[in-house]
């Protein structure tokens, strides 16, 4: 082969590895983009059902508010919970906040509730968001039901029976993972209720608990320390 035949080659061969990577970059932005859209999509589904939920008051059901509501989806995107626990599913509304973190860290939500009108309407609504697959609901009473719970939790939310805080604590602090945190809803306005809960978070030299949003229902975050 002549020297010129040889530049020749060499240069088709450059233009070919050249093309063959453009479309590779191409290719690989497409399915970014499209992921980063399918993502996006999936969000504002949730978005629309809380939003929808919220505007219509027969749907109100005790629910905690958008404000808590965004509180709980940071603090669980932060923990990149795999696995968070609810007692107190009611209409599904604090559950779906859990789902717009969840369905980004890999995680589930397991939900007790008691209420089996309040069950089907949950179920309406993580169905219309799609995010039935995420949940997991657990009919009955939450004082028998929790005890059938065995993986470890990262992120324990307490929003039932009040005086029963204190329960569930007992019950359910031995699953809760070293640096996982366990809320609890109302503990201003029905701080009375609960007494013996609030003592348990803020004694325990174990678990470390702030009070949040105290202007309204009021939200302990506590922390199980890592020891
Ligand atoms: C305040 S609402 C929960 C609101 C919900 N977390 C939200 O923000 O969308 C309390 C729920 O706890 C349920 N509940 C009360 N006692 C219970 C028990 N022993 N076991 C399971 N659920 C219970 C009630 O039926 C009610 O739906």
């Amino acid at each position: 082969m002549t020297t010129n035949k040889k530049c020749l080659l060499v240069a088709v061969c450059a233009a070919a590895a050249l093309i063959i990577a453009a479309v590779s970059l191409a290719d690989a932005d497409k399915s970014a983009k499209d992921s980063s859209s399918t993502n996006v999509k999936a969000e504002t589904k949730i978005l629309s059902v809380l939003e929808d939920m919220s505007n219509d008051r027969r749907y109100a059901m005790w629910n905690i508010t958008p404000e808590e509501g965004r509180l709980l989806w940071v603090l669980t995107a932060a923990a990149d919970a795999k696995h968070v626990v609810e007692i107190g599913t009611s209409n599904g509304y604090s559950a779906l906040w859990f789902c717009l973190a969840l369905r980004t860290t890999g995680g589930k939500l397991t939900t007790h509730e008691i209420d089996p009108y309040r069950i089907s309407m949950a179920r309406k609504h993580f169905k219309n968001a799609g995010v039935s697959h995420l949940v997991t609901i657990v009919e009955g009473d939450a004082h028998k039901t929790v005890t059938r719970l065995k993986e470890p939790i990262d992120i324990l939310f307490i929003d039932a029976d009040k005086a029963g805080y204190f329960d569930y604590l007992k019950k359910l602090l031995p699953l809760v993972r070293p640096g996982g945190l366990i809320l609890a809803h109302n503990t201003t306005d029905l701080a009375s209720e609960m007494q013996d809960y609030l003592k348990a978070v803020t004694n325990n030299p174990d678990l470390e608990t702030i009070f949040l949003h105290k202007e309204a229902g009021g939200i302990s975050v506590t922390l199980k320390k890592r020891r």
